[in-house]
């Protein structure tokens, strides 16, 4: 939900801030725009529509504005349509004051009405040109007093950054509950929504917090709190590579990832299982509290919440206690029975998911203790947990999730193993042979990516259908909302994933002759019942493609049209061959129908606004 970048060095600012920009593209990508301080011509604001590549060309790569500190944004519209005018940053009337702004301020319309009644005129539709109009109305010659005045008058969630045309040597940065990081270098300095845009030039940086408002010269950064105290920051060493947040190579970002899965897996799982016992260092858990739980609520949104669908299977049958999943964005509003005695699991790729995060601090607020599993370390959701294990996945850089989907159902494994040897709830036999498989998944994971090109042509012979329907049991369920979700993401087809007994309760009414049926039926206790579900909608006319395990693939083959198949594992670790499979089928399916992968449309990687 919007990229912000900012740098003041010695060197010239827009190429810096555009290659920062590239970075973090994934955010938002409506509009783009620099504002820069220039010796010569001042405060320079140049912003227009459309991709990055639109504002690079506008500004000659950067080459036709001048000055050593400045600021960059990438927009996912909020308030305004994505448009020249609405684009960031936004300058204050008078032109003293330019903002860039990654969130929403809910109390934008009241401030306006006011600020309009002092004569100021707005020419944008965004609540970020009021912010821009609220600091210059502030100003009162002291640019940190304003900042902190505006930070009181303003409710929301955002990262600002913050030029002022009377303070050229300085920078400002502000976050509330969207992220913002600061970046060290010898002689010059960052902020940025992430690390991916900045790493090239420095690997040191510090998380700011709510509240805070950090200055940044180019001799240093200080960070204040929202009443201008100082406050001291722990400054990280991040040491993942600069390739890492690169395609090397590949057409796509989503598909690099898609392949990196076994990598990523073996980086998750290996360094937390020693001697065939799960050892998670990372988290404080005794086994008293575990046998009090009363029951753990799963939390999390989109992709992340299919993997609680899935953990919730699993952890039941391992704790033998009750789980609840929930959607983020619900949890809130649907007073959740949550006692001192509950477990909150919450999952979070980004770690900074505003509907997570909030529904997160609402448990808390009830007296959950939270574990989180998260993959970008330092995030708010990390940080603001009792406990969080971090999923080793490494920069994901596409919308669509992937490798973070797969790391994060291999943590649900860890917790779930981990915790019933200590509640005594598992067999010694079945926690070794799930350990031992656990073991061998990033090579049977790899099997199954080997079958790439058979699944290409399988999205060659349905890429141009306009409904598509996933079905499944149990587990096999679970993973089929992840691939209808896939599908719907990057190709723009219509899709449901259904349970498929529940399919003869209504929609099968849908089903005609040539629809296209993914039909998972990997959970080898319920295959039979799957069968059954098959039948009923090829005798409806369906095409049905099989997702299925190698030793069961020509039995089913009896009945559909198409077969794919992964290899055997544990049945509660088959979520995570079979849902590579449907990765791989959304991919292709997309690239047929010649869609913009790694960006689809309305989306962004990382949502920052409920
Ligand atoms: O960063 P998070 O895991 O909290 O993100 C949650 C969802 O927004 C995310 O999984 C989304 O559904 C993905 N784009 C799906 O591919």
């Amino acid at each position: 939900m919007c990229g912000i970048v900012g740098f003041i060095g010695k060197e010239e600012a827009a190429p810096i801030l555009l290659d920062g920009l590239a970075r973090l593209e994934y955010r938002g990508y409506d509009s783009a725009g620099l504002a820069v301080f220039g010796e010569e011509k001042g405060l320079q604001v140049v912003k227009s529509k459309g991709r990055l590549q639109a504002l690079s060309d506008l500004t000659k790569a950067g080459s036709t504005i001048q000055g050593t500190a400045g600021m960059g944004h990438t927009r996912w519209a909020t308030h305004g349509v994505p448009s020249d005018v609405n684009a960031h940053p936004q300058a204050s009337e008078s032109g003293r004051f330019a903002v860039i702004h990654n969130g929403i301020i809910e109390n934008f319309a009241e401030i306006k009405e006011f600020l309009q009644n002092q004569g100021v005129k707005f020419s944008s539709q965004t609540d970020t040109e009021v912010a821009a109009n609220l600091l210059d109305y502030l100003y009162e010659g002291d640019l940190l007093e304003a900042v902190s005045k505006m930070l009181h008058r303003i409710r929301g969630a955002y990262a600002f950054g913050i030029i002022c045309a009377d303070c050229p040597d300085m920078l400002v940065g502000v976050r509330k509950d969207s992220p913002l990081i600061l970046g060290h270098g010898e002689g010059f300095n960052f902020f940025a929504s992430d690390v991916t845009a900045i790493i090239k030039y420095t690997r040191e940086v510090s998380y700011l917090d709510n509240d805070e408002i950090a200055v940044i010269t180019r001799e240093g950064t200080q960070v204040y709190d929202s009443y201008l105290q100082p406050v001291k920051k722990e400054r990280h060493h991040v040491d993942w590579e600069v390739s890492a947040a690169e395609k090397g190579g590949y057409a796509h970002f989503m598909l690099k990832e898609v392949m990196e899965q076994p990598e990523a897996l073996r980086k998750t799982i290996s360094p937390r299982l020693q001697n065939g016992q799960v050892k998670l260092d990372d988290l404080h858990f005794d086994v008293q509290y575990l046998k009090a739980m009363d029951k753990i609520y799963i939390i999390a949104c989109g992709s992340s919440y299919h993997v609680g669908m899935a953990a919730k299977y699993t952890l039941e049958k391992l704790l033998h206690k009750p789980v609840e999943v929930a959607l983020a964005s619900e949890f809130r509003y649907c007073e959740p029975l949550v006692s001192e005695h509950t477990l909150a699991i919450v999952i979070s790729q980004s770690g900074e998911t505003i509907d997570t995060l909030t529904a997160m601090r609402e448990a808390k607020r009830l007296g959950a203790r939270v574990l989180s599993i998260v993959n970008v370390v330092g995030s708010t959701i990390a940080r603001e947990s009792d406990d969080v294990i971090y999923t080793w996945a490494g920069p994901e850089i596409a919308v669509a999730t992937t490798k973070a989907y797969s790391t994060q159902l291999a943590v649900t494994y860890l917790i779930g193993l981990a915790f019933a040897q200590m509640m005594g709830t598992i067999e010694k036999e079945e926690y070794e042979a799930i350990v031992n498989e656990l073991q061998l998944l990033p090579e049977k994971l790899q099997k199954v990516l080997e079958q790439r090109e058979a699944i290409q042509y399988f999205a060659s012979l349905y890429f141009n259908h306009s409904s598509i329907f996933f079905i499944g049991r149990h587990l096999d369920y679970a993973v089929g909302m992840e691939g209808s979700l896939k599908l719907k993401e990057i190709s723009y087809i219509h899709s449901e994933a259904y349970a498929a007994g529940e399919l003869k309760h209504g929609t099968i009414s849908l089903i005609e002759d040539g629809t296209l049926v993914v039909a998972l039926a990997s959970y080898k206790p319920l295959f039979e019942k799957m069968m059954s579900n098959v039948i009923e909608v090829k005798s409806r006319g369906a095409d049905v493609i099989g997702l299925t395990t190698e030793d069961v693939g020509p039995e089913m083959m009896k009945t559909v049209d198409h077969i794919i198949t992964v290899p055997d594992t544990h049945p509660m670790l088959l979520p995570s061959l079979d849902v590579v499979p449907l990765q791989l089928f959304a991919y292709y399916v997309a690239l047929q129908r010649g869609c913009d992968i790694d960006k689809p449309r309305n989306l962004a990687k990382s949502v920052t606004v409920e």
